[in-house]
C-alpha cells in the first residue's frame, strides 16, 4: 500500500454526529476520556485533522502578519531534515492555520498530542508570504494540489517524504468525508456516547458514498460504545 494505514478515530452520538455542543456537555466527558485513552494506546505515527478542527484544537484562530515573512515562489515541498517521527497533520489548502511553533503544545500535556511535530498540507493557493512563514518556524509542509488537496496524493507524500506507517484521522466531519470518498480509510474506531446531538451537528462523514466495513470489536464501557470496524477486504472492486 503506496500510503499509511489510516484508522478513522472519532467520539459520536447515537445519532452519528460528531460535531457540537453534545461533546462538551458532561455526558459525554467518560467517552472523550475513553477517546484519548484510546488515541494514546494506538500509538501511531501522528494524528491528522481539518483546518477548522485544528484551528479549534490548538491554534485558537490566530494568523501571523504575513508581510513579515519572505515570499517564496516555488511550490516545492520543504521538509527539513530534522523529523521526530510523530506528527499532527494538518489538512490546511489555503494555508490558514497561524502556528507559534513547530510542534503541538497540549494544555494538559497529552502524550497523544504534546510535543507532536506540525506537518502542513496544502494546496498551490496558499500565499507564498505562508511558505515563508512556515519556512522560519521550520514546520514542514507538501503540496498536494492546485486547489482543492489530493488526498491520494498527500497520502502518498507522508508516506514516501516523511515515512508515516500509520496516521489516526480524527476529524472533522468535512476531512472524514474527503478520506471516506477517496477509499482511504482502513479502520474506524468509534467512541459512542449514550448522547443524541442537535439537528445542525454534522455526521462522521460530510458527503459520504457507499463503502463496507466488517466489525470486528463492540464493548460497552461504563455506557459507552466501543467500535472497530476494518475495511472489508473481499470487496469485488478491490479483487
Ligand atoms: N467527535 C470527535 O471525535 C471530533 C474530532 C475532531 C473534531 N471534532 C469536531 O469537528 C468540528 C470541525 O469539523 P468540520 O467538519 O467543521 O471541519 P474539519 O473537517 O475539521 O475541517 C474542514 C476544513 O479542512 C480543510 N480541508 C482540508 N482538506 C480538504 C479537502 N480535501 N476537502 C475539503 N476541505 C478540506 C478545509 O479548510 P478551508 O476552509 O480552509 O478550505 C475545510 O473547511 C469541530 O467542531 C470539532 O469539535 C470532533
Amino acid at each position: 500500500m503506496n500510503r499509511p494505514y489510516i484508522i478513522c478515530h472519532m467520539v459520536m452520538s447515537i445519532d452519528g454526529k460528531v460535531t457540537g455542543d453534545f461533546l462538551f456537555d458532561y455526558g459525554c466527558k467518560k467517552a472523550t476520556e475513553i477517546y484519548y485513552d484510546i488515541n494514546r494506546k494506538l500509538k501511531a505515527d501522528g494524528f491528522i485533522c481539518g483546518r477548522i478542527t485544528m484551528e479549534g484544537s490548538f491554534t485558537g484562530g490566530y494568523y501571523p502578519e504575513l508581510a513579515e515573512y519572505e515570499t517564496i515562489k516555488s511550490k516545492e515541498d520543504f521538509v527539513p531534515e530534522e523529523l521526530s517521527g510523530f506528527y499532527a497533520v494538518a489538512f490546511d489548502p489555503k494555508g490558514k492555520l497561524g502556528w507559534k511553533s513547530d510542534k503541538i503544545t497540549d494544555p494538559d500535556g497529552d502524550p497523544g498530542y504534546d510535543g507532536a511535530q506540525i506537518i502542513e498540507v496544502l494546496t498551490e493557493q496558499a500565499d507564498e508570504r505562508y511558505l515563508g512563514y512556515l519556512q522560519t518556524l521550520k514546520i514542514p509542509y507538501i503540496f498536494a494540489g492546485k486547489t482543492v488537496i489530493d488526498v491520494k496524493l498527500a497520502l502518498e507524500k507522508l508516506k514516501n517524504i516523511i515515512g508515516c506507517k500509520t496516521l489516526l484521522l480524527e476529524g472533522g466531519s468535512i476531512i472524514n468525508g474527503t478520506f471516506q470518498r477517496a477509499d482511504a480509510i482502513d479502520e474506524l474506531s468509534l467512541v459512542v456516547a449514550p448522547k443524541i446531538a442537535d439537528k445542525a451537528d454534522k455526521p462522521l462523514f460530510t458527503d459520504s458514498t457507499i463503502s463496507d466495513f466488517e466489525l470486528v470489536k463492540a464493548e460497552n464501557t461504563d455506557g459507552n460504545l466501543i467500535l472497530n470496524y476494518k475495511r472489508k477486504s473481499d470487496r469485488e472492486d478491490l479483487l
